[in-house]
């Protein structure tokens, strides 16, 4: 079997290596502070006893495990520490094709290429549903496209690529499908604390059996490097899920989980929201000066992420790397994301360039 592997580390690989200076708006990196508290944890966890180095329990720290089902709202047997929201989407996917009640796994177009990946690694197929041009899924399209073949339907609110935040009433339908076809929703919201509406709603919202909701502090702390992530499982399906987990892992890194757990406690409501301001404001810039440009483009709810589009300049590899070489800016190439944003073009807010970049753009498309 041969996996596909993203784009992405290509993409930065390639910005890295040109010959000039590249603002880089590929990666999903933040580029503001992680709160004080997540130093001050790693700090005092380096002077711990060294028998607090060794294994912590597979499924993660007890008080770090008893704080996110406390912020969820559900029960601590229920959640599983992960290695990012990379493992904890892999862990819910597989969960739901290992019950062998299908192995079809609805995603949407455009979609976050590592699930159609992980998908072919888990041996299932992928059947895409459109989102509608602001990046909103429509249920009745979802309940179209689900059959008794499909063992998941995986979304992501807030949405990367296309910043659309899916309201309430979107996600009780999605767990409502779910349950009537007899499969699993998986909802990634990894970027749940950079809402920009105030119209986010977690699946957790919808009481059912049939839903996995992941997540990671990757982004929430601005540590995507320490590689903390969790999901949340219905009771019954928990068991075979943190067994997965123990045999790829054994377990998690217990200094990354110790610095999350003391952020938690001691990072107020400020930290976050300071962090929402600074997106905010910077979508402000990036997109009025593309709108000075002349260009087309998404104004992302959420996430990190604005999608262009430049007359004549379709979202391909090739064009990226052409953008990368002769203008300075390193985005996505839309086409990474599926079939239906092949002529876009994805920018990741997370530098303080972004109005520089801007200008770089309109001066090469001008
Ligand atoms: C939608 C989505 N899910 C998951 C991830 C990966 O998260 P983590 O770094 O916690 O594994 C990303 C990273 O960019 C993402 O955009």
């Amino acid at each position: 079997m041969k996996y596909e592997t993203p784009l992405f580390f290509h993409v930065m690989r390639y910005a890295v290596q040109a010959d000039r200076d590249v603002i880089d708006m590929v990666s999903g990196n933040p580029d503001w502070e992680p709160p004080e508290a997540l130093r001050e944890g790693l700090h005092e966890y380096a002077d711990l006893e060294s028998d607090q180095f060794q294994y912590p329990p597979s499924d993660g720290l007890l008080e770090l495990r008893e704080e996110i089902a406390a912020r969820r709202g559900v029960d601590r047997e229920q959640v599983i520490v992960t290695n990012g929201a990379g493992e904890a989407n892999y862990l819910a996917m597989a969960r739901a094709l290992e019950r062998d009640l299908g192995s079809e796994v609805l995603l949407t177009d455009p979609v976050y290429p590592y699930y159609p990946g992980k998908t072919t690694m888990l041996g299932g197929t992928q059947r895409f549903v459109e989102t509608a041009e602001d990046g909103q899924l429509e249920p009745a399209a979802v309940r179209e496209a689900a059959s008794e073949e499909t063992a998941c339907i995986v979304v992501n609110t807030p949405n990367n690529p296309t910043g659309a935040v899916y309201p309430e009433e979107t996600m009780a339908e999605l767990v409502a499908i779910a349950e009537e076809c007899d499969a699993i929703l998986v909802s990634d919201e990894v970027y749940d604390h950079y809402d920009l509406s105030g119209e986010f709603a977690s699946a957790l919202a919808t009481e059912s059996d049939h839903r996995i909701v992941t997540n990671a502090f990757s982004k929430s702390l601005a540590i995507t490097g320490f590689r903390v992530g969790y999901a949340i499982f219905p009771p019954e399906l928990v068991e075979n899920a943190k067994s997965r987990h123990m045999l790829v892992n054994v377990a998690g890194s217990r200094p990354a989980q110790y610095a999350v757990a003391h952020a938690l406690f001691e990072t107020g409501p400020e930290y976050y929201e300071a962090n929402r301001e600074l997106l905010a404001e910077r979508v402000d810039t990036f997109t009025d000066a593309l709108d000075a440009a002349g260009a087309e483009y998404t104004r992302p709810d959420g996430a990190f992420y604005v999608m262009a589009r430049f007359d004549g300049y379709p979202g391909t590899l090739e064009n990226v790397e052409r953008l990368i070489d002769e203008a300075g800016v390193a985005g996505m190439p839309g086409e990474a994301f599926g079939s239906s944003r092949e002529a876009w073009l994805r920018f990741a807010l997370v530098t303080p360039r972004v109005e520089e970049a801007a200008q770089r753009l309109a001066a090469y498309f001008e």
